[in-house]
Order: C-alpha cells, then structure tokens, then sequence
C-alpha cells in the first residue's frame, strides 16, 4: 500500500530540512498514520513533491530507517518497520489485530555491525558486475586479485592516509586468518613463535594464535594500550606483538604518537614484528584517528591487520594485510604454500564495490547511525553516578563499568532472561584482574531495540543494587 504524507517543510526554520523531514515521518508513525502496510514514496518522487533535492529524502529516510522505524526491501521500497501495539501505542481501531511477533534477542554482541550493507544497491551492483565477469578456471592468485588489491590500496591512502602499494597488501579471510598465516610465517624462521598480546584483549586472536601453535603471552595494558616502559622492563622479548593502538579492544583509549614511536624503536632494537590490529579505525566518533603505526617513519617490521568485518560484515570472512620488508616477504611465501582461502567472485564483487566508491558511501551512512546510537547510549547511561560510560571516542562498542554493589555476571544471566544479549568485561581479561563490567556493542541493533535494551539492563542493575533479585 502507498502512503499518503500530508508533509510540509518550514524553509524558515533553523532546523535541516532532512531532520525536519526525519521528524515529520517519525510523528507520522508513532501517531499510527503510517503503519508497516505502507510502503514509502520513492527518495526521487517524494524530494519532487515536497521541493526538495533527493539527497534530503535520502537523509532523512537513513536517519530513521537506523533507529528503526523504517526498512529498506531493495527495489520492493522502503516500509515501515515499527508495529505500534509492540511500543504500548494502541493499534487504529479498524486494523485487524496482528498476531503477536515472535520474541527477538536483542544482540549488543560487540563487534558486530549494522546489516545495512547487504541492502545497498551498490553492494548488488557490485555483484551483478562480479557475476557477469567471465568464468576463471583457475584459483585466484595466493596474495588476492590485483583488482581488489589495487582498489583496496588507493581505499586505504584515502581514508587512513596510508601510502600503500597493491604490491603490499594480501587478502586474507579476516583478521583469524591472517594471524595463522603469521603465525605459519614466523614459524618458517624459527619453532614455535613467541608472541605478545594485550590484556584485556581480543579473546579470538589469544585462542587462534595459540591453536596455530604460537606462545601466547598476555601483556597487563591501561586504557591507552600498550607502555613500552613495561615492555623494556620484561627480560625476554617476543617474535612479534599483537596490538590494538587505534583502539585499544576493549577498553577503547588510543596509543599517543609518542608511545607509537617508542615502540617501533623498541620493535626495531628487539628485532619484533609489530602486528598493528586496525579493527575498526573507520568509525572514529570524536577525535581524527591517529596515524597508523605501519605509516609512521621506522625501520621496524609492521604488519597492519585490517578486516571487513566491521566496515562490511564478519559474514564475508574477508580483510587484507599490508606488509612490508623481510616479514612482508615471509608472509607472502606462506600464502603461497598454504593457498589462498578467499573466493575469486568475493574478490571481485568486493574489488568493483571498493573502486566504485560504495564502501566509502557505505562508512559514511554507518558512521552516522553509530554517532547517533553513541549518543543515545550517553543520553540514557552517562548522568548516572552508579556507572562509567568509556570507550566512546569511536568503534561499535562501548563499557559500561559497574560499582562494587552489582555484579556485571548477574546483570548478563539476567538480561538473557530478558532476551538481551550482552557480555561482561570480564571475558576480556587473560591473566590481568578483571574489572566489573559490561561490553555493549551498539552496531546491530536498531536505536528503537538498543534504547529498549539500555532499559532493559538499567532496570536490572537498579534491582540488583537493592537486593531485589537474589
Ligand atoms: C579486536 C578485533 N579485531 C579484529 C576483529 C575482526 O575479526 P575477523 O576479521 O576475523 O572477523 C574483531 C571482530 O570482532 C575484533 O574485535
């Protein structure tokens, strides 16, 4: 069915056009007038009939499309997603009563993002061209397809000011991958290597690393990552360090110019390949990011780990390293020997996307849908004195740090019960001392079920700080 929007725009006013738009079609929907029957009037047709250029409509419909209120169905439209009856609006009279729809877990899983991309239309022209590309007979090339490795190089000079040559980089299927083929690489010098982590830190890389046969040892890091002052004091040193400088995972600080050059001196001097997780630099929130260490002037071996995971989806199982030098040289032969695990008509798909300028569309939209979830994580969290809110200078996740009187173990077992998914800080934690908390990633869920969730997991605490649930 096609809704009627009776819209009109105050060009007097101070406020955008596409938040008042934005505005209008919210009201409209709370109010019951458009309801999930309705499908909305094309971006072009609606920016004709209100005036307007496109790209207002366009904001606009992406703004609330991220809070939830409307979905894209590719070329079937954009519909309303919200069912009133479910938020405590009664339904209009005349609708026939909806069966009620089944419950759904609410994921604030960190790490996981937004399943926009998969609607883009880009991303499907991507394809489209992909499979319309001739037939190859054989396997892709070991280090990736020079077309993705040529786009992802001019991709990367871009948006992280890394001058990279396609030469350098190595498609990989996401950051698990690439740390076996380091892990396989360093072994090819040497038995078993030695290799550093941070603590708290990524719970997959300790467990992959140690599964390719690496000496995991975790290193105690503050919010800002790794000090190199810790690091000369350790007697013995390792064949690399797996590190988190734009972002430290979890606790979300970043690692001062000054820290990153004293530790490529230190990785120099100690002969330490520098494995540089840049999981999820893209999404900066508040500050510019900080340069990368594999950009940084030094003769210490870098290797920049980057994913799709965040930027696109962890359902493609598909990233790239750039590397360089001596170690750069050893990782390729690895490749080589152990083949490459990435689909050519991935490879390409990806390639034609990067190139055509939809990735770099497709951050932009997700950057806004994760600033806006920020900030309602501020709004519904931050004036509360029982709580920390950190980590909110970029990425999809945040901590919440919780006081003595509640367990951050008990509030996740009770908001399962809840159907809200949420992890404990805890888990990040190798040897370290845990600290009290929760881990909430805000990429998948839509505003309307994250704020649901936040009142969800408050109630809880509230409850729990005053004895009420055992
Ligand atoms: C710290 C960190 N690095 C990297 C990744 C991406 O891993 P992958 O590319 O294997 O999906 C994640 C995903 O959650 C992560 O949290």
């Amino acid at each position: 069915m096609k809704a009627e929007l009776p819209i009109v725009l105050d060009r007097a006013s101070p406020v955008p056009l596409a938040a008042q738009l934005a505005g209008r079609l919210r009201e409209a929907i709370l109010e019951g007038t458009l309801r999930p029957e309705h499908t909305l009037p094309a971006s072009r047709r609606l920016a004709d009939e209100l005036g307007v250029s496109r790209g207002v409509v366009v904001r606009a419909y992406e703004q609330i499309s991220g809070e939830g209120y409307l979905e894209s169905r590719g070329s079937a439209g954009t519909r309303v997603a919200v069912r009133l009856d479910g938020y405590g609006t009664p339904a209009p009279k005349a609708a026939p009563k909806p069966a009620s729809p089944p419950k759904a877990m609410i994921d604030l899983t960190p790490g996981r993002p937004s399943g926009e991309p998969f609607r883009d239309r880009e991303w499907r022209a991507a394809w489209r061209k992909a499979i319309a590309e001739p037939v190859q007979i054989q396997p892709p090339p070991a280090s990736g397809m020079p077309a993705l490795r040529a786009a992802l190089a001019r991709h990367l000079g871009a948006s992280r000011g890394l001058t990279v040559d396609a030469a350098d980089i190595v498609i990989t299927a996401g950051t698990s991958d690439a740390l076996q083929l380091i892990v396989t690489a360093l072994r090819s010098t040497a038995g078993a290597p030695r290799v550093f982590v941070e603590d708290p830190g990524y719970p997959t890389a300790r467990r992959v690393l140690k599964a390719a046969g690496a000496l995991v040892e975790a290193i105690p890091v503050g919010e800002d990552g790794t000090k190199v002052r810790r690091l000369n004091a350790l007697r013995s040193r390792p064949d690399a360090i797996l590190l988190t400088p734009s972002h430290q995972y979890p606790l979300g600080g970043r690692m001062p110019v000054q820290e990153r050059l004293a530790l490529l001196e230190w990785a120099e001097r100690n002969h330490v390949t520098v494995l540089e997780d840049d999981y999820d630099s893209e999404f900066r929130h508040t500050r510019m990011p900080l340069p990368a260490l594999a950009s940084l002037p030094s003769n210490a071996e870098v290797v920049l780990i980057g994913s799709f995971s965040k930027t696109l989806s962890p359902w493609l199982r598909c990233g790239y390293l750039v590397v360089r030098g001596a170690a750069g040289e050893r990782i390729k032969r690895a490749r080589e020997e152990l083949d490459t695990p990435v689909s050519g008509i991935l490879q390409s798909a990806l390639a034609n996307y990067v190139d055509g300028g939809g990735l770099a569309r497709h951050i932009a939209r997700a950057r806004r849908q994760y600033a806006h979830r920020r900030a309602l994580m501020i709004d519904r969290l931050g004036a509360r004195d029982d709580l920390k809110l950190a980590a909110l200078d970029g990425g999809l996740h945040a901590i919440v740090r919780l006081d003595g009187s509640v367990d951050a173990r008990a509030v996740v077992e009770e908001a399962l019960k809840h159907d809200v998914c949420v992890v404990a800080l805890e888990g990040y934690f190798a040897e370290a001392a845990p600290e009290n908390g929760l881990v909430i990633g805000y990429g998948a869920p839509s505003d309307l079920q994250l704020a649901r969730a936040l009142d969800i997991i408050t109630a809880i605490i509230d409850r729990k700080a005053n004895g009420a649930i055992a």
